[in-house]
């Protein structure tokens, strides 16, 4: 949440800086601001709103020189979304100009103590305590690296700070604790951001900087130490994709490309996970096989759209590993008194590996002496560096704010760990395993056949963009895979939308129900009879007390087409398959519903795709 860029080098910052910024908005809108060093002094430009008034302002006023610069993009959490509470803040000589990620917890008692001391704070921010704060440590050393190191100790909570001094003019000073910065390292230039996209176009050479570390980049060079000023180890990578997946490539939308994508992030997330001999081999996950062995129970924790994954998954791991297996909301899970022991196994499932939620909760359970699994998509991130064990997905990046293509990985990662754990305890026989692996290779194959197929989904979003509800039922990894439908066209349109278990309708839903309202239902394989023939019965009732029925079913489910108003067809694939089948088309039809309302569906509104505060 909040996207930072910094550049040190010898071509014009501001660009580059922009550039940046626009790469990094999926992390939040509600402002952005740059600051460049040039002449001797810090200038700095900040706006409400998109990065688009932004550079409305900037294209008015005097392009500024200099080769040094920091920017921000914002998602507000200590005051409105106005110019004035915009990044970069300042100091009260105007020498200083800093940006922030997260959220300073002790930021009111700093900033009483700094008023008490003749500082005048002119936003409702607590970014603003850190410039006042480097402002006095400045005083007594001038040199922005050491007074980074000596504020950032006075600091709780979350922060990724960047600054500039109007009296250091090569130089850029980051810092982090729980709140990402990676380093960009490139000839005669160095970057600084929130992610990597915010520099791909420049290098894929990045180093991730580790908890409690200050940063120092130059033109030529970039020094790490940790807030004790010791020189810290820092892990240098490269990144695997380059700027091309970062882009819309031809789509209005990049949620629209990263729908379309859903197939090749499948087939790459299968990829070399089964061996020679027909078995799954998950080496990278770094937990042993005896270790897998001593589970007794999985705990998943998640949010959003990662946590529908998770409970979908519970169904796969009960069935394959036959353990039991909870599923927790990531931001709940601490403040029960979750049991955990060391046989306890934790997954967390995060696209961004950043969201604070779900990165407490990992502590919470690592503190607990639980083994702690995590699936992620971005290499590095948090998450997966504080757990014990990793599987990636491999999903590419991620920019649209609501997750699509991300979603499908994590339920294919989370199915290999399922699988896996039921070969290494022997709950299912190689072949057994080897059979549903098979299935899984051929998803792409069917998760291609949804979206040539998808016209009628998007002519029905278009039908039902003026309506004011619409519930989404389902059963078994069909009732999760209907919570998603709901998040995805309330996060997207705006609309009222609830996803409830077809069962439990009876039990009160069933009172929403009245004369045309959509009711979208997702129905189980036939081969599942029991299942199967249970929603057929919830979607008569629902119909007989006036719904419209929107009914996405299996080729070939003839029993559905007398009920259905609208059918949706999807391939037939086993039951705990099918959600890779059949939240595409209500991924596809949240999307157009939204473009159809004229709402921007890679930033809707109040949201931000990381969201590194809890
Ligand atoms: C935000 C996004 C959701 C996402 C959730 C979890 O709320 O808007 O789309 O599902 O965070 O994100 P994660 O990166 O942990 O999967």
């Amino acid at each position: 949440m909040c996207g930072i860029v910094g550049y040190a080098g010898s071509r014009p910052a501001l660009q580059i800086v922009i550039d940046g910024l626009a790469r990094l908005e999926y992390r939040g809108y509600d402002s952005a601001g740059v600051a460049i060093v040039a002449d001797g002094e810090v200038r700095a430009t900040r706006r409400a709103g998109k990065l688009a008034r932004l550079r409305e302002s900037l294209a008015a006023g005097t392009p500024s020189p200099g080769e040094v610069g920091i920017g921000h993009t914002r998602w507000a959490t200590h005051g409105p979304p106005t110019d004035r509470n915009a990044h970069p803040h300042r100091d009260c000589t105007g020498a200083i100009a800093v940006v922030h990620n997260g959220i300073i917890e002790n930021f009111a008692t700093l900033r009483e103590r700094l008023e008490k001391d003749g500082h005048i704070l002119a936003s409702d921010t607590d970014t603003e305590a850190v410039a006042h704060l480097l402002e006095d440590a400045m005083a007594g050393q001038q040199d922005l690296t050491e007074a980074m190191r000596t504020v950032c100790r006075r600091l709780d909570g979350a922060f990724t700070l960047v600054a500039v001094h109007a009296g250091q003019p090569d130089v850029v000073v980051g810092a982090r604790r729980n709140s990402p910065l990676v380093v960009g390292r490139g000839t005669g230039e160095n970057f600084l951001a929130s992610d990597v996209a915010a520099f791909i176009e420049h290098t894929r050479d990045a180093i991730e900087l580790g908890q409690d570390q200050v940063v120092e980049l130059r033109r030529d060079g970039v020094r790490v130490i940790d807030f004790d000023g010791r020189p810290a180890d820092v892990k240098e990578y490269h990144v695997d994709w380059d700027v091309s997946a970062a882009e819309k490539g031809g789509y209005d939308y990049f949620m629209l490309k990263e729908i379309a994508e859903q197939p090749q992030a499948v087939a790459d997330t299968l990829l070399g996970r089964v061996g020679m001999d027909g078995r799954l081999t998950l080496d990278e996950m770094r937990l042993s096989d005896e270790e897998l062995r001593e589970v007794d129970k999985i705990i998943i924790v998640a949010c959003g759209t990662a946590y529908h994954a998770g409970l979908i998954a519970k169904y796969a791991i009960e069935h394959w590993a036959q353990l039991p297996c909870e599923v927790e909301l990531a931001s709940e899970f601490r403040y029960r008194d979750p049991i955990l022991t060391r046989t306890t196994l934790v997954i967390a499932i995060s696209q961004s590996g950043e969201t604070m939620d779900t990165l407490m909760a990992v502590r919470h359970a690592r503190e607990q002496r639980a083994r702690v699994l995590g699936i992620c998509n971005v290499n590095g991130s948090s998450i997966p560096r504080e757990c014990d064990g990793v599987l990636y997905t491999h999903a590419g990046p991620e920019i649209a704010v609501a997750s699509t293509k991300a979603f499908l990985t994590q339920l294919v990662a989370v199915y290999l760990v399922a699988l896996y754990i039921a070969q290494t305890r022997g709950t299912k026989w190689a072949d057994e395993v080897f059979a549903v692996v098979q299935l899984l290779a051929g998803m792409p194959e069917k998760v291609e056949k949804v979206l040539e197929t998808m016209e009628p989904v998007r002519a029905l979003a278009r039908s039902l963009a003026s309506e004011k509800c619409v519930l989404f039922l389902g059963r078994h990894v069909g009732y999760p895979v209907a919570l998603e439908g709901a998040l995805k066209l309330k996060e997207l349109a705006y609309m009222h939308a609830e996803g409830f278990a077809a069962g439990e309708l009876k039990h009160g839903p069933i009172a929403l129900i009245e004369e045309n309202l959509p009711v979208v239902v997702v129905v189980p394989p036939r081969a599942r009879d029991v299942l199967h023939d249970k929603i057929v019965s919830n979607i008569q009732e629902i119909r007989a007390r006036g719904a419209r029925t929107i009914v996405i079913a299996e080729a070939g489910d003839e029993s559905v087409v007398a009920y259905a108003d609208t059918l949706l067809r999807v391939p037939a694939v086993p039951t705990l398959l099918q959600p890779l089948v059949t939240t595409v088309p209500l991924q596809v039809f949240a999307c157009e519903l939204a473009t159809a309302k004229g709402h921007d569906v890679d930033q809707p509104r109040n949201l931000a795709k990381s969201v590194t505060v809890e």
